[in-house]
């Protein structure tokens, strides 16, 4: 498998708890639940993409523009997290911010998968494609074992 297809896998994920949480109400279990996770899979997804997929980008000529665009927005998706972990679940500022983060998970998966694999594409060969989702994979499997404390400044 290439680094892609291992990361389009867990956007897939993403994309899921996104449409769940949408649909839960409240201060309930279940919100709580979806939320945790989604926190988890953004925060992991988010250490270990950049390590394996931009880090390597941000030094070519063609993709470092892409690469700081990327990782900026998941800076972006840090603070909207932060701010949702400050507020109270039950209130419609919750749900607002919520459906603000969504909006711009959405939007930044599309990018990634429509704009930047293509590019990158072109600059991974193949054999590097394979060993970064190896390492990608790796890296997402044992920090979310240990989220959050695998997250750098949580
Ligand atoms: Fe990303
Ligand atoms: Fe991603």
């Amino acid at each position: 498998m290439k680094i892609y297809k291992a990361i389009k896998k867990d956007h897939d994920i993403q994309r899921e708890l996104c449409h769940k949480i949408r649909n839960t109400s409240g201060d309930t279990e279940e919100r709580k639940e979806l939320w945790e996770q989604l926190q988890r899979e953004l925060e992991v997804h988010a250490v270990a993409e950049e390590r394996y997929f931009y880090s390597p980008l941000v030094d070519s000529d063609e993709m470092q523009e892409d690469a700081r665009h990327g990782m900026a927005e998941h800076h972006e998706m840090d603070e909207l997290i932060d701010e949702l972990n400050d507020t109270d679940m039950s209130s419609p500022h919750w749900l607002a911010t919520l459906k603000k983060l969504i909006e711009k998970v959405e939007h930044h998966l599309e990018d990634e998968e429509e704009d930047f694999f293509d590019k990158a594409k072109d600059l991974y060969a193949e054999d590097e494609a394979e060993s970064l989702a190896k390492s990608y994979e790796a890296t997402m499997d044992e920090y979310r074992k240990t989220w959050p404390e695998s997250i750098p400044g949580k």
